[in-house]
């Protein structure tokens, strides 16, 4: 039951005040916030980060704007984490998001679409250590895991 996914919430969200909308939306749909931190990120932190898109055209456009404000660095557990927010965020592209998503609803843009989160369990892994010492993402205690999940999804049976 226990897959994480690490979430940035990105300086637009910030900046625009919907970070408690955006938690919010992962929390009603059963997820649990396991580690969070403010983090003013810098070229070095951002290329390890999106290590995958060096060299794109769009790299330097997208570190520019990460960095420009504070990001909120997060960790978020559940049973299929990982796919489970990139649903809740709907398409890269706020535009093309459906309505409904976080990105549908809230974002009309591709570099400004709120929040970036994991595409695998191993990306996840790689960008929660990025931005997070092991000691500081908490093992999740869901007291209502019961009304969340079946006993099998819960890893019980
Ligand atoms: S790709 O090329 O398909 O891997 O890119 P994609 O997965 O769609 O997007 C990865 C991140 O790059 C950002 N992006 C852009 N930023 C600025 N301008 C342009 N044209 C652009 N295209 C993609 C996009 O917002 C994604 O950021 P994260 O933080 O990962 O959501």
């Amino acid at each position: 039951m226990n897959e994480r996914t690490f979430v940035m919430l990105k300086p637009d969200a910030m900046q625009r005040g919907l970070a408690g909308e955006i938690f919010t939306r992962l929390e009603k749909k059963g997820l649990v916030l396991v580690a969070a931190k403010v983090v003013q990120t810098d070229d070095k932190l951002l290329g390890k980060h999106y290590a995958e898109h060096i060299g794109k055209p769009f790299y330097d456009g997208l570190c520019s704007f990460v960095k420009q404000a504070p990001v909120l660095a997060t960790v978020w557990e559940g049973v299929e984490a990982v796919k489970v927010v990139r649903d809740l965020l709907g398409a890269t592209n706020g535009r093309k998001a459906a309505a409904g998503t976080i990105r549908g609803d809230y974002s009309n843009s591709q570099q400004c679409n709120l929040v970036h989160a994991s595409d695998s369990v191993d990306s996840a892994k790689r960008e929660m250590a990025n931005f997070f010492q092991p000691n500081e993402i908490v093992k999740a205690k869901i007291a209502l895991a019961d009304y969340i999940y079946s006993p099998e999804e819960q890893g019980k049976k």
